[in-house]
């Protein structure tokens, strides 16, 4: 089974769906309906899926993800690097990073773009896996897992240099324990380190 495939698979399972429901409820609470939205590294689309009624565009760099996601969502899909992206300076009001960022090696490169992209007072949201929670320990360690595949393994660092770019909050959220999804912020049961700003000048 491909990577995609897998992805597929997971974003379909219950569990799956449960932890995207929340990511996106968490995105939805930060912009406002008449956005227009680019996620970086969209992956198959879940979340332009959850964003049927916003003006989202989905971009990544993998062909075959991209190619999914047309497939599955009628939301504009482009195919492009986070570090050089195909996307007209101002030309958005909110950049969202889903799980993606930390497996960016160049981050700085990448939120040099998120900012370029932006239009002035608009929102940065990076939401990217708590490194420090046991859900992601637990499949850092498992043999084959994806997130094996994260160039930071260090969410606080990550979070530290998102800050670097915008004037904002940080938020600690979505609970995992085995496949049971639930409300948290405790560091070592929250999946997701968030930060929501507005760049700095
Ligand atoms: C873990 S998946 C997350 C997908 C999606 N955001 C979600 O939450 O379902 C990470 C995605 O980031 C994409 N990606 C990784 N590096 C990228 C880059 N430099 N530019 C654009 N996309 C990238 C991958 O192809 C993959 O689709």
């Amino acid at each position: 089974m491909s990577d995609v495939q897998r992805f597929i698979r997971f974003c379909e399972s219950e569990f799956g769906t449960a932890v995207m429901d929340r990511e996106a409820a968490y995105v939805k609470r930060h912009v406002a309906t008449d956005d227009r939205i680019l996620d970086i590294g969209c992956g198959v689309g879940s979340l332009e899926e959850r964003f049927p009624d916003h003006e989202i565009i989905g971009v990544d760099r993998s062909e075959e993800m991209t190619r999914a996601a047309r497939e599955r969502v009628s939301a504009p899909i482009v195919l492009g690097d986070a570090t050089a992206l195909p996307v007209a300076t101002g030309s958005v009001d909110a950049v969202v990073f889903v799980s993606t960022l930390e497996f960016i090696p160049d981050a700085d490169a990448a939120l040099a773009e998120a900012t370029r992209v932006l239009a002035s007072g608009g929102t940065l949201i990076a939401l990217v896996l708590n490194t420090r929670s046991e859900y992601v320990q637990s499949n850092l360690q498992r043999e084959g897992s994806y997130f094996r595949r994260m160039a930071h393994r260090d969410s606080e660092v990550l979070t530290d240099t998102v800050s670097e770019y915008v004037d904002g909050e940080r938020d600690l959220f979505l609970g995992i324990s085995g496949e049971e999804v639930f409300e948290s912020s405790d560091p070592t049961a929250a999946a997701i380190s968030a930060v929501v700003g507005t760049p700095t000048e």
